[in-house]
């Protein structure tokens, strides 16, 4: 059935105007004042609303063993809690361990997705180890549609890579035209922390942060940044939560590495008191990088706003509170994340657009456009334009609202932002023509999600 959307404010990355759009078989087919429709087209009023293209979250953990659990969602609740939130596709991280067959951990993420995805979404293969199949695995994995890769400078033993893995794994990348993304920290200054620290009695929550402090961030940023450099490839800085890190990277950019930087919702509006708070509180707020001292939101927000940082995502990674309480007697053992997949386009309305903090169109660019540009999806995603998949939300920026796990849809007790205000929510959400979503309610079909295929050589490093 083709799709209508009247009278509403279309806005992306770098326009804003008043039009109606039009979607036939999936696709944006015209745009334009009073457009006609056929006699059985799904007719939605935008009056008083802005349009914007759908979102792009281009880091989550759905599928993830980790930290001796699972990860909460499954592909059924994340793309779900996905699309209220105003997110019509996702890259998700795929992460075998050292200890796994890299391309069976392919299979095996892409088969979690399959079928059970309700929104379109892609993946990130993770290198955390590099032997003699490597590069036939990696070749085989590019050739089947996913152009980018993961490293972990963290996570020793389990993610983490060894340096001579690294240059080989970026050699490759580099030969392939795939970019790479970096968890940047420094997995032996880490462990070393974490060992002094429980040494000292120091078990709570609270100690997560110092053991992982900013200047280990800022090293492994450096770090991932010089690999870079004297291998010519292409990266992407996940998760950068602080200034040290920022100027290092900003630093490398400068000597001409080809690099993109990420923010994620927690670091731009949570901070470590969160992880301050005693007990099970503190350990709801615990990843890494951790949650930094509050003077780093403005530095954040800022380069945000100012494009230095290219996008946001979540990092959503939901652990509820019996997993939490693993880590009850050693902060070591609490796993990492926090669930944020539904609340990341109205958190940056509001902390952001709403608080003048974040330009309208940057908001557009970062939560959804660059990230579509940087991992080859664009301009099928990112935008609205004719020949664009009709991803749309119809977003409503006069709802007021208040987080809560008793109303959201995230497999997990408990939202790492409960009690935070939100102005702002997506009226309607289409992906690819078809409604999925009207005033916080899921009103589709489920398990409609597509593999999104990538092409090799897409640079889209600023
Ligand atoms: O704490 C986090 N970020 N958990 C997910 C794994 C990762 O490092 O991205
Ligand atoms: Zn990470
Ligand atoms: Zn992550």
């Amino acid at each position: 059935m083709p799709l209508l959307i009247r009278n509403g404010e279309i806005v992306t990355s770098d326009a804003r105007y008043r039009a109606d759009i039009y979607a036939e078989d999936e696709t944006i087919t015209r745009i334009g004042k009073d457009l006609e429709a056929a006699p059985d087209t799904e007719i939605i009023d935008a009056s008083g609303k802005l349009v914007f293209p759908g979102f792009v979250d281009p880091h989550v953990h759905i599928y993830l063993p980790f930290m001796a659990t699972f990860a909460k969602d499954t592909h059924e609740t994340a793309s779900v809690a996905a699309l209220i939130g105003g997110t019509t596709s996702y890259i998700e991280m795929c992460c075998p361990s050292r200890l796994d067959d890299a391309l069976e951990g392919y299979h095996l993420w892409k088969s979690k997705a399959e079928g059970n995805s309700t929104c379109d979404y892609g993946f990130h293969m993770a290198v955390a180890k590099y032997t003699a199949e490597t590069e036939s695995q990696l070749r085989e994995i590019v050739r089947d549609g996913t152009s980018s890769f993961k490293i972990f400078l963290a996570y020793k033993n389990f993610f983490g890579i060894e340096d001579c893995e690294l240059y080989r794994a970026l050699n490759l990348a580099r030969k392939l035209g795939v970019i790479t993304t970096a968890h940047c920290e420094n997995a032996e200054l880490v462990a070393q922390l974490q060992q002094q620290l429980l040494a000292r009695g120091n078990t709570g929550p609270e100690w997560h942060e110092p053991s992982r402090p900013e200047s280990v961030e800022a090293l492994g940023t450096h770090h991932f940044a010089t690999f870079l450099e004297n291998t010519g490839a292409s990266g992407y800085v996940v998760h950068l939560s602080c200034e040290r890190a920022l100027k290092a990277a900003l630093a490398a950019k400068e000597r001409g590495v080809k690099l993109s930087i990420e923010a994620v919702t927690p670091h731009l509006v949570l901070d470590k008191s969160y992880a301050e708070r005693p007990g099970i509180e503190g350990m709801k707020h615990v990843m890494s990088p951790p949650l930094r001292d509050k003077s780093n939101h403005r530095v954040l927000w800022n380069a945000l706003n100012t494009g230095l940082i290219d996008t946001v995502a979540t990092d959503h990674c939901p652990f509820d509170i019996e997993q939490k309480l693993l880590g009850k007697n050693a902060f070591t053992e609490i796993p990492n994340g926090i669930a944020g997949i539904e609340d990341r386009v109205n958190l940056m309305f509001t902390y952001g657009v709403k608080r003048q903090k974040l330009d309208l169109h940057r908001f557009v660019d970062a939560a959804s456009t660059r990230a579509a540009k940087i991992f080859g999806l664009f301009p099928r995603k990112g935008t609205i334009a004719v020949g664009s998949d009709a991803d749309l939300v119809v977003y409503d920026p006069t709802y007021h609202g208040t987080l809560s796990a008793s109303a959201h849809h995230t497999n997990n007790d408990y939202n790492g932002y409960e009690g935070m205000e939100i102005e702002g929510r997506p009226a309607v959400v289409t992906v690819r023509g078809k409604v999925q979503v009207t005033d916080g309610k899921f009103v589709g079909e489920r398990g409609r999600g597509r593999f999104l295929k990538r092409e090799p050589n897409h640079f889209g490093n600023s």
